[in-house]
């Protein structure tokens, strides 16, 4: 029976053109054309004034919390169901990671949990759009505007997700994308930091890029900094991967309708829930993620790979991490760690394998329940 992965990146002609061609030119490192015309064109399809591109999606959290200024002392709010990265880059600054549940249907950061949480070191809210799916920035921008707050977001899994018609990575001061080899586009490793805050490119270019400073000589560094460039190679990676990702959001959105559709009946017998859309948003499913209800994820698993599908369980929750330990209930992240999993959901799937992965799912769920 064919394989299906969670997730496997895409790449066509164009990448290998532009590979060669920046082989060829012998400028593989972070010196060459292509990052800088990948940085305006990534800008440009945000449509943002700034973006840096940068060696993955941690550190690009990593250098925005150091251009706002986040220090010791600070404390930041974060979702509690999210990837490790968008919490340590609060410790990576001295910061404090507060924890916040998760909304039971979106998974999203809940935002009536948000006000109780802050507190006079509160300086910042790092939403995470999960899965592709927009959080309700109606509501964030609103709070963060009443407390004075900073406001970023992680939008690392969802290029091209909308609220209220407005692309994710547009709402907060400073925002961050991964171009990991399984996300919606890819350069290999790599991430970018988007802004229409002159100051925060400003600095975030001169950090990324060990100090310095175009306006003074060579080997003169304004500032501790660091080498966190993306290089030519894969910047001409993420040109090819761009001009390809209305189609990929394509894919990704009919991939999830059609999960829901061979699955209803599952739906309907309350053995599985979706994650659901935002109300108001158009999310961009960068993976399908069900709840399972009946049975035990990690057994569920076993067999499905025996089938030759490959699946994920969702994030382990922040707030149980060995490094990240924090007191509080957390019963809608605990519960996606425990019933999530995330099923094949790569740009490559035609409608009839979402209906092969669906037949089998259905019957291993079904057989169970008898
Ligand atoms: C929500 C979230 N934040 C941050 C990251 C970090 O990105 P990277 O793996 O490119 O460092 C990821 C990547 O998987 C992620 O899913």
């Amino acid at each position: 029976m064919k394989f299906y992965p969670v997730l496997e990146p895409v790449i066509g002609q164009k990448e290998k053109e532009y590979i060669n061609d920046c082989i060829n030119s012998g400028w593989i490192s972070s010196n060459g054309k292509y990052v800088k015309q990948f940085e305006e064109a990534f800008a440009k399809w945000n449509g943002v004034k700034y973006a840096d591109a940068v060696c993955n999606g941690t550190v690009s959290l990593h250098l925005i919390l150091l251009a706002l200024g986040i220090k010791p002392g600070d404390e930041v709010i974060v979702p509690d169901c999210t990837y490790v990265a968008t919490a340590n880059s609060v410790l990576y600054v001295g910061a404090k990671p507060i924890f916040i549940d998760c909304k039971e249907d979106t998974l999203n950061i809940d935002p009536l949990k948000i006000e109780e949480k802050i507190t006079r070191n509160t300086r910042a809210i790092i939403v995470v759009h999960l899965f592709g799916n927009p959080c309700d920035m109606g509501t964030i921008m609103g709070i963060a505007r009443k407390h004075k707050l900073l406001v970023i977001e992680d939008a690392a899994e969802a290029h091209g997700a909308l609220f209220r018609n407005k692309m994710v990575g547009t709402f907060g001061i400073a925002n961050s994308y991964s171009f990991f080899g399984n996300k919606i586009m890819t350069t290999g490793e790599g991430g970018a930091v988007v802004t229409n805050s002159k100051k925060v490119h400003r600095i975030i270019s001169l950090l990324k890029n060990q100090g310095q400073n175009p306006k003074h000589r060579k080997y003169y560094h304004d500032c501790l900094a660091y080498n966190y460039r993306l290089t030519n190679l894969q910047a001409a990676v993420g040109i090819g991967q761009l001009e390809q990702i209305d189609r990929f959001l394509e894919t990704k959105r009919n991939i999830n309708s059609w999960y829901r559709e061979f699955l209803s009946p599952l739906v309907e017998k309350g053995i599985i829930n979706f994650q659901e859309a935002t109300p108001n948003s158009a999310p961009s499913w960068w993976v399908t993620t069900i709840l399972i209800n009946t049975v035990a994820v990690n057994k569920l698993a076993v067999q499905l790979r025996a089938a030759s599908i490959d699946t994920r369980p969702c994030f382990y929750p922040m707030h149980k991490q060995p490094h990240l330990k924090q007191t509080g209930n957390f019963p809608k992240s605990d519960r996606v760690a425990k019933s999530g999993m995330i099923v094949p959901s790569s740009s490559s799937l035609a409608k009839n394998d979402v209906e092969v992965i669906s037949k089998v799912l259905t019957e291993l769920l079904t057989k169970k329940n008898k």
